[in-house]
């Protein structure tokens, strides 16, 4: 679901997400012939800044976003599952052993999130042997670098924490999602999606510092000045590819070589001190992280300070180490961040989230907003041929359990 910066007003994203609440439910009634015990929500994010960081223990600044996934859940003694928005069929298995990936079909890659977010929860909370149904419905669009699927991990793991009374706080959910994305879908991704999609907050961007997992709410700039805005570049990509994995081992090795911990402890004249030691891609890894935690930190304190200037520069540079020296971008996101950059009253622009394809989140000064849907979706297809949809980026709540009777 896309709408253009005219249409997303805060009262058509509430029934947006009323209406995937409603699938959701509608989907389980259908196939398990009740009503749900309980109904959650878990956003999408987009990150406004700090890319491929997360997993070096450096600083990242995501936002939860209005689009999300409801899971409908109820109790049962198997686990069974089905997602509105993929296949009719769902999946069924055994709840009295553990469900691995071997049990799931290859060609329903759905099936990883669900199952694993369930999996990985019932364990760490000891109720090995109990078994739930669930219905999924989603408005992230898949592949496109806003999260789709954190949110369906975190909308299963805080059902099954309101169904059963686990106690689970904002940080174990999110990294039990991190979890199941590691050991479902072989995604060996960092903390931000999940802690974006279960810790967001109306209105604020959440600074992540990933080691500590300290979390520092962040005002956005005052609308009438500027707005975060989501493009699309209509590229599709999945992280479960292998280019994300290699990124992150490129660290790892990079970090070993260095002699530090992580990526985070690691500066310039380091990285010039240690020769020939890196290879190209470790060399790569080790700049664009040590210079993107450093944006991070001047991001903040540009918005905290109102300079939306340096905020836009700041997204331009974040781009362009993560496009030339990172090499995670893709044409039609260097494309897109370029018509943005050249577009009066756009202050900024960068891909957001594991690259490769997806959205490119621009600041954008409030009286240009126009130009978005009148100049860079018209040039972007021109130069393209794709067909772009933006939305205006209003932080949102992050996971919640919904009173489906009020
Ligand atoms: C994906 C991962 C995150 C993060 C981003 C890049 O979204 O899931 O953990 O690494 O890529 O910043």
């Amino acid at each position: 679901m896309t709408t253009t910066p005219n249409s997303s007003t805060p009262l058509a994203a509430d029934r947006a997400t009323a209406e995937v609440i409603a699938r959701a439910v509608s989907a389980y009634r259908v196939k398990f012939g009740e009503e749900p015990a309980v109904v959650a929500f878990a956003p999408g994010r987009a990150n406004l800044i700090g890319d491929h960081t997360d997993y070096c223990d450096g600083f990242v600044m995501p936002v939860a976003l209005e689009i999300g996934c409801a899971c409908a859940m109820g109790p049962a003694d198997t686990i069974d599952a089905i997602a509105a928005d993929f296949d009719s069929d769902g999946v069924s298995l055994p709840a009295d052993r553990p469900a691995t990936v071997s049990d799931l079909d290859d060609d329903r890659s759905w099936q990883r999130y669900v199952v694993g977010s369930f999996e990985v929860t019932r364990r760490h909370a000891d109720i090995g042997h109990t078994g739930a149904r669930m219905a999924l419905a989603s408005s992230v669009p898949t592949g496109s670098g806003l999260s789709s699927s954190a949110a369906v991990e975190v909308s299963i793991i805080t059902a099954t924490n309101a169904l059963f009374g686990l106690g689970l706080d904002t940080l174990q959910i999110a990294k039990l999602g991190q979890q199941a994305e590691h050991e479902f879908a072989g995604v060996p991704c960092g903390i931000m999606d999940q802690l974006a999609s279960a810790a967001g907050q109306p209105d604020r961007a959440i600074m992540i510092d990933c080691r500590s997992l300290d979390l520092t709410l962040t005002s956005l700039p005052e609308a009438d000045d500027a707005v975060f805005v989501l493009v699309d570049s209509a590229v599709k990509h999945s992280n479960a590819s292998g280019a994300y994995a290699a990124r992150r081992s490129a660290c790892e090795s990079a970090s070993a070589k260095l002699g530090v911990p992580a990526l985070r402890d690691a500066n310039a004249d380091m990285i010039a001190g240690v020769g020939e030691a890196l290879t190209d891609d470790e060399r790569r890894a080790a700049e664009h992280v040590v210079s993107e935690n450093a944006r991070v930190l001047a991001f903040s304190s540009a918005l905290a300070e109102g300079d939306i200037e340096a905020a836009g520069e700041l997204l331009d540079q974040s781009h362009a180490s993560l496009s030339d020296v990172y090499r995670v971008s893709c044409d039609e996101l260097d494309t897109l961040a370029k018509i943005c950059r050249e577009t009066p009253g756009i202050l900024g622009a960068r891909m957001t989230g594991g690259g490769f394809g997806g959205w490119v989140v621009a600041l954008v000064e409030s009286h240009a907003i126009d130009a978005i849907d009148n100049h860079v979706i018209p040039a972007f297809q021109a130069a393209t041929g794709n067909v772009s949809s933006s939305r205006i980026i209003r932080p949102s709540q992050g996971a919640r359990v919904i009173d489906t009777n009020g």
